[in-house]
C-alpha cells in the first residue's frame, strides 16, 4: 500500500468515526427528550393518595356533573365509594384518558385533563385504589 493510498483510505475512516459520534449524540438526544416527556420532573407521582390528590382533581374537573345531586349517567364522583365503582369497572380511567371506550371526561369541548392528574389518578388505581 501506497502512502498515497494510505491517506486517500484514512479520510473517509475519520468521517465514519465523526458520523457515527454526531448519530450517537443526536440518538441520545431524541431519547433524553423523550424521557423527560413521559416522566415530567415537576409531577409528584410518588406521594399520591385519595385525599391528597384524586380527591382534589375528580373535584375540579368532574363534580359539576357527577354529585349525588346531579347523576349524569349514573356516576357519582363526590364520595369514595361512587368513585370506587367507576374505578373498579374501568371507566374512570378509560374516560379521562379517552381512549375510546368509555365516555370520554369531561365531555368535548372540555378537553384532556392533564398528563400529570392522570398519571397520578394511574398511580393511585395501580396500588389498589386506597381510601388513605
Ligand atoms: C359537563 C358535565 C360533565 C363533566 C364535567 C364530567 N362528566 Fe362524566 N358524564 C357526563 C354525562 C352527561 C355522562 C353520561 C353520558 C355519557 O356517558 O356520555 C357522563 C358519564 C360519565 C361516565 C360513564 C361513561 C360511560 O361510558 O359509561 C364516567 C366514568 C364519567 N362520566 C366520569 C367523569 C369523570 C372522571 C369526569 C372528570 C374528569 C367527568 N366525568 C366529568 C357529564 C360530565
Amino acid at each position: 500500500m501506497t502512502r498515497k493510498n494510505y491517506q486517500a483510505f484514512r479520510l473517509p475512516a475519520s468521517w465514519v468515526v465523526m458520523s457515527l459520534f454526531m448519530l450517537t449524540i443526536t440518538y441520545s438526544s431524541c431519547y433524553y427528550d423523550v424521557e423527560e416527556e413521559l416522566y415530567d420532573p415537576k409531577c409528584d407521582s410518588l406521594d399520591v393518595t385519595y385525599m391528597g390528590t384524586v380527591r382534589g382533581i375528580v373535584f375540579s374537573y368532574c363534580q359539576n356533573c357527577h354529585n349525588t345531586g346531579v347523576e349524569s349517567g349514573g356516576v357519582i364522583l363526590d364520595t369514595y365509594e361512587g368513585i370506587r365503582a367507576v374505578v373498579d369497572d374501568g371507566r374512570l380511567l378509560s374516560a379521562v384518558k379517552r381512549d375510546g371506550v368509555a365516555s370520554p371526561m369531561p365531555p368535548p369541548p372540555s378537553t384532556r385533563i392533564s398528563d400529570c392528574a392522570i398519571e397520578q389518578i394511574e398511580v393511585w388505581i395501580r396500588r389498589g385504589a386506597p381510601k388513605n
